[in-house]
């Protein structure tokens, strides 16, 4: 097995308003190929400004990121980095109001090689994988929230990413449907070998994560 982390910050940097708003300050954070990660801490502490730069949503103030030992810095394209390598999960779910669950899955195909009869049946067998079957024409306004959530995690790994960034994506749930949630994110990430990055207040996620990343103040905590 490789030892080169999958995704390395160096003193990650990310100020706003001319440095009166210091989101991130000076991170330096390793995660394994793998690894299941866990990042805590009270709202506004750089949480969400940390998992999108990972995810390369937003470029930092200064520092550098590495995926598999490549500077993000020189990468040409980084929608494509993106599409190719990362999935997104959200709290509040980001599907398509006018699409069906299906179409919704396949929303980040569009643009990318492969026949789209091989984008579907591998949508397909996501949605089956996440039980909704027999949801597929379904429009997001008719589903549950939990509902909602395992249409966005399908739509998250349809391009089959190496890394899931989720953000708070138990926040707009119920206890039960929050629980079922992280347990698919955790059988998902074991079965296809992925690497998770996760924000979230849910006291249920030390049960799945391989570690806790305590922020504070924009830097990563003593633990
Ligand atoms: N686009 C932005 N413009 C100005 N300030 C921002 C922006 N995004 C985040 N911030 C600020 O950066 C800090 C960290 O925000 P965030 O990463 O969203 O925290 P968390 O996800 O932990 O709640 C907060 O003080 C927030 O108000
Ligand atoms: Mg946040």
């Amino acid at each position: 097995m490789s030892t080169t982390p999958i995704f390395r910050a160096e003193r990650l940097t990310l100020h706003f308003d001319a440095g009166r708003t210091r989101a991130l300050d000076g991170i330096d954070l390793e995660v394994a190929e793998g690894e299941f990660v866990a990042t805590v801490g009270a709202s506004g502490c750089g949480k969400s400004s940390l998992l999108n730069l990972i995810g390369a949503l937003d470029a930092p103030t200064a520092g550098e990121r590495y995926f598999r030992g490549q500077p993000y810095s020189v990468m040409l394209d980084l929608a494509d980095f993106r599409r190719r390598h990362v999935g997104f999960v959200f709290q509040s779910f980001h599907l398509i109001p006018t699409l069906g669950v299906l179409d919704n899955v396949l929303v980040p195909t569009i643009g990318t090689p492969g026949r789209s009869a091989v984008h579907r049946a591998r949508a397909l067998e996501l949605l089956e994988r996440l039980g909704l079957a027999d949801r597929l024409q379904h429009f997001p306004a008719t589903l549950s929230g939990g509902e909602r959530q395992r249409a966005a995690i399908a739509r998250a790994l349809i391009n089959k990413p190496d890394l899931l960034l989720a953000d708070e994506p138990t926040g707009s749930l119920d206890s039960a449907n929050a629980a079922q949630v992280l347990d698919l994110i955790s059988d998902i990430r074991r079965e296809r070998g992925l690497t998770v990055v996760m924000v979230t207040h849910d006291a249920g996620v030390s049960a799945h994560a391989d570690r806790l990343v305590p922020m504070r103040d924009g830097k990563v905590a003593a633990p």
